[in-house]
């Protein structure tokens, strides 16, 4: 797999068709309610009652979580049937006995040391980069720093940590955008035959690698023999895996520099070490989470915050709302603040994200590295998002540099630990 050249996408995944304030462009939306009901369900804003939601997994099941919010059409689920898609319960829906067992191979494959273990080998993949991106922009070029140091880079650590065979990098991020856009947002219907002829078709990928994988595959294959529950569990769960794995934190990336572009003062204070990578990124998963809102299906009748839940209600939490309540100033940018930290941008209780401690680790070293650089640069073009009602998939975030002398070789971000960082091979003094 290329590790140094950056990322050509195959096709845009993009919807220009819609109209702002619905909720499928919750990061635009403003409410001050903590519960109410809009297009077929409960909103929840409220950070107590999300965590509420979140944590009683007997009165709100994850059932509905992977559910296509566009109902798919029986011509588009032939196409899915024909590459012999199947999804049953996996990870993030499975409110079943298995989630436990399956959770857990999840969990040993991104323990917070096999994480560590990827930070030094990471460093210098993204410093390599970051060295090309520098060079670029000192000759007077544009740079997307979402192809250069966003997409691919997720899904090269994931490969990496979990052994998955990935020949092509861009055919994997055409299926999971693809996936993104036919489960939860609202294509038409001949989009979503395309989308299911790229999902379809990936789908007969994931079926090969579970039969025949190493390292995490080897150990859910093992693992749904042992238990009785089949191949499709094995497969269902690398899907989940491929999709949630590598697509959240390369979108958090992405809305992360484009945050830091459009704080000066942030960036200065994290390149002069003021404050630590770790609590900007933090900062990040509060106020530009990838993921807005995630769903949950109500078991029992209950009373939420005032509003009545019916059971069967699709419940969608807020979670990018219910962050911006717990800071005490919510809509600042301001690493370290009180409450900065309280963010549900993982969820929480039984089904929190497995992969916290890896998008963290990797947001921090990418953030580290490449912070200087967006000193001296402007943004030329902002990521767009389209409709969609869970994720954010920005396309873009182009820059270029707008002075002589941008790059000063001391300007070095550090470490947690306050230690500065050695010099990024691209932190070279402009050309004269
Ligand atoms: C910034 C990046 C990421 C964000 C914001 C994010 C967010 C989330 C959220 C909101 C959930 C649902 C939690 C719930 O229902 O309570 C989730 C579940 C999950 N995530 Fe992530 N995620 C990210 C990165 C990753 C990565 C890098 C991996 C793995 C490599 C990963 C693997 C998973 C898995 C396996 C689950 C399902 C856990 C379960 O149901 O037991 N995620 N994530």
């Amino acid at each position: 797999m290329p590790c140094e050249a950056g990322f050509t996408p195959r096709a845009a995944v993009y919807d220009r068709s819609v109209t702002d304030g619905d909720l499928f462009r919750l990061w635009r939306i403003r409410r001050d309610e903590a519960v109410w009901r809009q297009d077929g369900h409960v909103v929840v804003a409220d950070p107590a009652l999300v965590r509420r939601v979140l944590t009683d997994p007997a009165g709100f099941a994850p059932a509905n979580a992977l559910d296509a919010v566009t109902p798919i059409p029986a011509t588009a689920l032939r196409i899915l049937a024909s590459h012999g898609f199947r999804l049953p319960v996996t990870l993030a829906n499975n409110g079943t006995d298995s989630h436990p067992g399956l959770r857990q191979i999840v969990a040993d494959a991104m323990t917070p040391r096999r994480v560590e273990a990827l930070r030094p080998w990471l460093t210098g993949v993204v410093r390599r980069r970051v060295s090309g991106v520098v060079h670029e922009l000192r000759d007077g070029r544009s740079v997307d720093l979402y192809q250069r140091l966003a997409a691919d880079i997720p899904l090269l650590v994931l490969a990496r940590l979990v052994e998955l065979p990935v020949d092509d990098v861009s055919v994997v991020k055409l299926f999971s955008r693809s996936a993104l856009e036919l489960f939860w947002a609202r294509p038409d219907t001949a989009r979503q035959r395309e989308l299911a002829t790229v999902v379809g078709e990936h789908h007969r990928w994931l079926r090969e690698v579970a039969r025949t994988g190493p390292g995490l595959v080897a150990r859910l294959r093992e693992h749904c023999d042992r238990e009785g529950l089949g191949e499709d569990h094995v497969v269902a769960a690398l899907f989940f895996l491929v999709v949630a794995g590598q697509e959240t934190t390369s979108q958090f990336l992405t809305l992360l520099l484009a945050r830091l572009a459009a704080e000066p003062r942030v960036r200065e204070d994290l390149v002069a070490g003021v404050v630590s990578a770790e609590s900007v990124v933090e900062e990040g998963l509060r106020l530009v989470p990838p993921i807005v809102s995630w769903r949950r299906t109500a078991t029992v009748d209950a009373d939420l915050g005032g509003c009545g839940v019916r059971a069967g209600d699709s419940v969608l939490l807020w979670l990018a709302e219910a962050g911006r309540r717990v800071a005490a100033d919510g809509d600042a940018f301001a690493p370290g603040q009180r409450g900065s930290r309280r963010h549900l941008a993982f969820g929480a209780g039984a089904h929190r994200c497995t992969g916290a401690q890896l998008a963290r680790m990797e947001a921090q070293v990418v953030l580290a590295e490449s912070a200087p650089l967006l000193r001296g640069t402007r943004v030329e073009a902002e990521p767009r998002c389209p409709a969609n009602l869970s994720f954010r998939m920005p396309d873009r975030l182009v820059v270029r540099r707008v002075q002589e002398g941008w790059i000063q070789p001391e300007a070095r971000a550090r470490n947690s630990s306050g230690d500065r960082l050695p010099a990024p091979s691209g932190m070279i003094p402009a050309r004269p």
